[in-house]
């Protein structure tokens, strides 16, 4: 962390991520850190400014949590949101209480003065409509400060002391609903911080590759397991460019990819890049180990167990190997990092295929610990990967073993692949592949009757799917035209020989998840 950081103290906010984001956007580096983890040693490393997130405890409460005394020791500016601007408001001397003035979704404010914070884009005396999710309120402020903004339900609504550079919003700047709130976080990180907007993914390729050769010395050696997915393709190419080719890639085929995904990957990396790869095609090993079994959390641990297996010994005939590549990203290490104690509610308990064996011994290299997701998909553009993969939708580790419920068989998987293809050519052809966050198919295990040409057929039903969202933990249905889907109904039940049926998933989730198993 530098004077070109912004550190944001998450008080457990849903919407914590979506400061870092918006700041990020506008070229400023942020970091996130759990309010529970050790904020005075974050403060050390000298950020150009603090953000106090939101978060849904209340600071009348003595065992909520709070900013670390050294937040307001360390002279830089400090922007206090919602829970973040009442415990700053508590804890410098003012009051805050708990409430009848509640207000949830869409608000005005009115601009009492002018600020910084507000600088050109909210002038003095404008009404402005900002987004709040607040029950408690602040009532007195701290000495020094004095009231910038205030609503009919806040009357704090937006509160500074220009000489100490604290400024607090009752409001949510990050969210969409507030119009301009993007502009004030400029204003907070350019104007009130002094910071340049310099982040980009230009810097952060440069900044990466210096790291990973630091990290792993002059003659280290890099194992690092592809997927055929944008995470592990991009760590790839990143560490390829830092050390050449001491790193070598591992492919564990599990026979459970899309049509033409190994192919790709074994053509991408192994001929264009000309990185060293082995590739363990295995899928008679999975599918045999698959045989039989229906219950799709024995089917991950078979898969995630023989992949494990395969990877470390494929791994053990890479000489002199000490470090581990995995594209990890930065959601899970926040999510790692609350899950040891931190605030939020919701943890996610998937576990990637690529998972660690416990026991390699490794040192770990994650040159994407610090990116969002489509931050990755942007770095991926600027190493010069292909957009195909770049704008890959997510893909299961277990692969299209949980795309076929009950018993997996090699037919199945080549029935799927085929209208799992069709599916996706239409969407593409029709320009929507990149406003859904997954499509797939799924093959299902039912047989029914139908007629074609003259002749009865009794073959499988296919269900397809299709989602928006913007993390895999909520989604919405796609809302396809009946047309599209009537048109890609038709291909598949011509094309795809076994496939007689086709039906559209309309489950949001929850209450269902987007993969069948
Ligand atoms: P669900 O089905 O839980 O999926 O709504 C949410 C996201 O996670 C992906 N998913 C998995 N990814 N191993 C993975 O690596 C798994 O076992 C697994 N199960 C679901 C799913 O594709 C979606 O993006």
């Amino acid at each position: 962390m530098s004077r070109q950081t912004i550190l944001i103290i998450d008080f457990g906010s849903q919407v914590t991520q979506l400061i870092a984001r918006r700041l990020r956007e506008i070229g400023i580096y942020t970091e996130i850190l759990p309010s529970t983890a050790n904020q005075a040693e974050a403060v050390a490393k000298q950020p150009a400014g603090i953000i106090l997130s939101g978060g849904p405890n209340s600071v009348t409460s003595a065992d909520t949590p709070r900013a670390d005394e050294a937040v307001f020791a360390a002279g830089v500016p400090v922007l206090g949101i919602c829970y973040g601007q009442q415990t700053m408001v508590a804890q410098l001397g003012g009051l805050v209480e708990s409430g009848n003035s509640r207000e949830f979704g869409r608000a005005e404010i009115t601009i009492a003065s002018s600020s910084p914070l507000f600088a050109n884009d909210w002038p003095a005396a404008s009404a402005q409509t900002v987004w709040m999710s607040h029950g408690d309120h602040v009532a007195e402020l701290p000495d020094g400060f004095s009231v910038i903004a205030s609503s009919k339900g806040a009357p704090f609504a937006a509160i500074a002391d220009e000489t100490r550079r604290y400024y607090g919003v009752q409001f949510h700047p990050e969210v969409v609903h507030t119009e301009g709130g993007i502009a004030l976080l400029r204003n907070f990180a350019l104007s009130i911080c002094g910071m340049e907007a310099s982040w980009s993914m230009a810097a952060y390729r440069a900044q990466a590759i210096a790291q990973i050769r630091e990290q792993v010395g002059p003659e280290g050696r890099v194992i690092c397991g592809l997927s055929g997915g944008v995470d592990s393709s991009v760590a790839a190419i990143l560490i390829h460019e830092a050390i050449g080719e001491r790193l070598t890639c591992v492919f564990v085929d599990h026979g459970l990819l899309r049509k033409g995904e190994a192919e790709e990957v074994v053509s991408l990396f192994g001929k264009h890049y000309n990185i060293p790869l082995i590739h363990a095609e295995a899928s008679d090993m999975f599918l045999g180990r698959l045989a039989g079994v229906s219950d799709p959390e024995q089917k991950r641990k078979i898969i995630g167990n023989a992949f494990i297996e395969l990877f470390d010994a494929e791994s053990a005939k890479i000489e002199g190997a000490r470090f581990l590549a995995q594209g990890t990203l930065y959601p899970d290490v926040i999510e790692s990092i609350s899950a040891a104690g931190g605030n939020h509610v919701t943890i996610k308990s998937h576990h990637n295929v690529g998972g660690l064996p416990e026991d390699m011994k490794l040192e770990l290299v994650e040159p994407l610990r610090m990116l969002f997701k489509d931050e990755v998909r942007a770095l991926g553009r600027e190493c010069g990967l292909p957009e195909s993969l770049v704008s890959r939708h997510p893909f299961p580790g277990p692969g299209l073993a949980i795309r076929i419920p009950g018993e997996i068989t090699k037919d199945k998987l080549a029935i799927l692949r085929e209208a799992d293809a069709v599916y996706l050519d239409e969407i593409r052809q029709a320009g929507l592949y990149d406003e859904i966050w997954q499509a797939f198919a799924v093959l299902l295990p039912v047989k029914t009757v139908g007629v074609m040409g003259d002749a009865r057929s009794y073959e499988y039903v296919c269900a397809l799917r299709a989602v928006t969202s913007t993390d895999g933990m909520t989604a919405d249905v796609y809302p396809f035209d009946v047309s599209f889907l009537t048109k890609v109904a038709t291909r598949i039940v011509n094309e795809v020989k076994g496939v007689n049926r086709i039906t559209y998933d309309i489950t949001s989730k929850p209450p269902g998840t987007i993969e069948w198993e």
